[in-house]
């Protein structure tokens, strides 16, 4: 599937995660750019493999993939009684939920998804629980899909005056249940016609930089570059960026973003160059439980993944490798934060707690 297949800037049709009706059907990440590959999940196994693989990632994706991936395991676990099913969900409530443990999104979700499925008026048979899980698991996605829109409408507006937009990691559609975060900003930008050209460091250790915004962009045929993650701060410090715009994995309360490692150096060249450096989130990213950065759980991924390169070893026997997926960007080197419920702006502590009370309750969403 090219761009011009799809008409110039709207992405390309083929769905990141989809419902069959019995299945979760997704696009293998893992395999992308040189193929577009679908993977079929139907059992916890494949769903747990999906995401600690990367196959599916994102912190949006992964809330509604972990959402259906809860009715997946629950068909799979076939339970007899309600006993039998509250049992099976809460086994699907850790093993999911916990899978990527910064990606706030995907332990909301599947709490969305059973808490609401388990809530009052009290499922009186295994049928309709399940009907109730699906329900909360589509409306999850749905949901996602419409904020990547707000997001990028209001995207558009605070990059008015920018053309040449770095970005880090992958924010796009690969990313959500809909046109992305941090990439529905271009989408928006490109679909009025507005000149815009992205610069997509290449995201090392797994490259979702190169691999898949390089992907979704020229699909959708918009002007991106890749540069070595290690070059962006001077390009920026050059003048060839007009702004930074990065997705989070979880916001905490007082604006301290975690999103892929590598974002905070962005920041830095972002805050010394004097441009603006800018989180776009849905407001499911938020958690007020945490109080600021330091207490975000960093998920730390296989060194394996830091010693290779497509299944190539770089570095020699006998050296060690530290790989945290994430690290945190402070409040202070944040422009602002664009989500569903308006662009936020600091301090951050009023701004979020405002958002979250006038939108959908302490989680962002309707309690
Ligand atoms: O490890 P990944 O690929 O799941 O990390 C993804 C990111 O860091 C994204 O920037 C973040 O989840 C926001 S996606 C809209």
């Amino acid at each position: 599937m090219t761009g011009s297949d799809v008409g110039g800037t709207i992405p390309s049709p083929t769905p990141t995660l989809r419902w069959t009706g019995d299945s979760i059907e997704i696009i293998d990440q893992t395999r992308l750019p040189a193929e577009l590959a679908l993977i079929d999940v139907r059992d916890t196994a494949t769903a747990m493999d999906a995401m600690e693989r990367l196959a599916i990632r994102g912190a949006p994706a992964l809330g509604a993939f972990g959402a259906l991936a809860v009715v997946v395991g629950f068909d799979e676990a076939a339970p007899r009684s309600l006993d039998e099913a509250r049992s099976v969900l809460e086994r699907l409530r850790t093993q999911i939920g916990d899978a990527r443990p910064t990606a706030v999104n995907l332990r909301w979700a599947v709490d969305r998804t059973i808490d609401t499925a388990l809530g009052t008026p009290a499922a009186t048979d295994t049928a309709t629980l399940r009907e109730r899980l699906l329900a909360e698991a589509q409306a999850v996605g749905a949901e996602d899909a419409e904020a990547c829109a707000e997001i990028g409408r209001l995207g558009r507006q605070v990059l008015a005056d920018a053309t040449n937009i770095a970005t880090h990691c992958n924010a796009g559609r690969l990313a959500t249940a809909g046109i992305g975060t941090a990439l529905a900003t271009v989408y928006a930008k490109a679909a009025a016609g507005e000149p815009v050209r992205v610069l997509a460091s290449e995201t090392r250790p797994l490259l979702q930089g190169a691999r898949l915004t390089a992907w979704e962009l020229t699909d959708a045929g918009i002007d991106v570059s890749v540069v070595a993650d290690s070059a962006m701060a001077s390009l920026i410090a050059a003048g060839e960026v007009d702004a930074v715009m990065v997705g989070a994995d979880r916001i905490a309360a007082n604006g301290d973003t975690a999103n892929k490692v590598g974002t905070f150096v962005h920041a830095l060249a972002a805050a010394d160059a004097g441009i603006g450096f800018y989180i776009a989130a849905p407001t499911t990213t938020i958690d007020p439980e945490v109080p600021s950065g330091e207490r975000i759980a960093i998920e730390q991924r296989d060194p394996d993944e830091v010693h290779s390169v497509g299944g190539r070893r770089l570095t020699p026997a006998g050296a060690g490798a530290v790989n945290p997926a994430f690290d945190v960007t402070p409040a202070r080197l944040i422009t602002a934060i664009i989500t569903d419920a308006g662009v936020l702006r600091p301090p951050y502590g009023p701004s979020i707690a405002a958002a979250l009370a006038a939108t959908r309750g302490p989680r962002g969403r309707a309690d």
